[in-house]
């Protein structure tokens, strides 16, 4: 168990050094990125959607890096029955991430469902991984541990279907939180593996890239109650919200007795968390947004990260109402993506069946 946590903490520090790396290079060659990303549409984004990957994601679109936005919908069934809400989580992601600023004009956005050709990839896929290799992944030991079910076989091998969401399109860059760092390391195994048993199409370079994962500088938002974030537990601001919804929200927050407000969050995890919001929503320093407040007390720092949040949410939410009003355009710009997501993963499937002598 020990040394498990440490090669995590390893294998976060290197993606931390990796991801400085990267950024130089975006900096220099955006040309040289393909990038794709997504989210399981299990619920509403939220806030910490929001500053942790959603501004990030609009940031890399605007340098130029040519961008697939997934939304995982088979990835919502790997631990639950049925797809409850789902079409509405679907639409309303849309709208979030238009909202933000994603453009489709220059980012793919569509759903893994509706891509035969990347569906395809994980029956090659499944033969370059051990059930033994499957089992070690501590994401998914970590979300089994919380579940009180068994293991599905969806379960079990989504990370190497998240491989295929990667590998379609061959991206080689992913932004994603440290969760997600163990299904990167598998997808570059399964890329390597193909490429030394099936070889390659192009001698030049192997049918799959090796993809890296870039961590969001954001550190995690926590929910209004200190725990994680969770729909379960209703402790997010969700981007849809009301501004009374979100004020609502944040009356109830946990704080402490201290009226002196500060950034501390070892010790004051929940005050902390809720500067933070405060300072991501204002632009400013958290140290310096908890020494305005002062001896504001915990309802000082509610209001003021009210304001804050509604404040900076208050554009997004307008643009979201307008695009939501008119679903037809929504589910038009996820048919456009469909599309184009599906030629690039019949090209990709060609190349794959040719390294596999299967093109008969
Ligand atoms: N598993 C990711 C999450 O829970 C969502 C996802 C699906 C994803 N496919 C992906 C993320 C491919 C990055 C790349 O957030």
């Amino acid at each position: 168990m020990e040394t498990e946590t440490l090669d995590q903490d390893k294998t976060l520090r290197r993606s931390e050094e990796r991801s400085k790396e990267l950024e130089a290079q975006i900096a220099k060659d955006p040309s040289a990125f393909r990038l794709l990303t997504g989210d399981r549409p299990t619920g509403r984004l939220h806030i910490g959607h929001y500053f942790g990957s959603l501004t990030n994601r609009v940031r890399l679109q605007n340098l130029g890096i040519e961008t697939f936005l997934i939304v995982a919908d088979y990835q919502v069934i790997y631990d639950r029955d049925g797809v409850d809400g789902l079409k509405d989580n679907v639409i309303n992601m849309l709208a979030d991430y238009l909202a933000a600023g994603i453009d489709p004009h220059r980012t793919v956005i569509f759903t893994h469902s509706a891509v035969t050709a990347l569906n395809q990839l994980l029956l090659p896929f499944l033969a370059l991984v051990t059930d033994a290799e499957l089992r070690r992944n501590p994401t998914v030991k970590d979300e089994l541990a919380t579940l009180n079910r068994p293991m599905s076989g969806l379960m079990l091998t989504f990370p190497v279907h998240q491989a295929a969401d990667i590998l379609f399109c061959k991206a080689n860059l992913v932004p994603v939180g440290k969760d997600q760092l163990p299904h990167i390391e598998q997808t570059r195994v399964i890329a390597r593996r193909f490429d030394e048993r099936y070889g390659r199409v192009d001698p030049s370079r192997p049918v799959f890239p090796q993809a890296d994962a870039l961590l969001s500088r954001s550190g995690t938002i926590l929910g209004l109650d200190g725990q994680k974030m969770s729909k379960s537990r209703g402790n997010t601001i969700e981007l849809g919200m009301t501004a009374d919804q979100t004020a609502k929200l944040l009356k109830r927050a946990v704080t402490d007795s201290d009226r002196r407000i500060t950034f501390d969050p070892e010790n004051r995890p929940e005050v902390s968390n809720l500067v933070n919001i405060a300072a991501l929503c204002l632009g400013r320093d958290p140290e310096g947004v908890a020494a305005e407040i002062g001896d504001g007390g915990g309802g000082g720092l509610k209001q003021l990260a009210t304001a804050a949040v509604n404040d900076h949410l208050a554009e997004h939410r307008a643009r979201r109402a307008e695009l939501v009003a008119n679903p037809d355009h929504l589910w038009q710009v996820l048919r456009d993506g469909n599309e184009r997501a599906n030629e690039v993963a019949e090209a990709t499937l060609a190349e794959v069946r040719q390294a596999m002598s299967m093109d008969y």
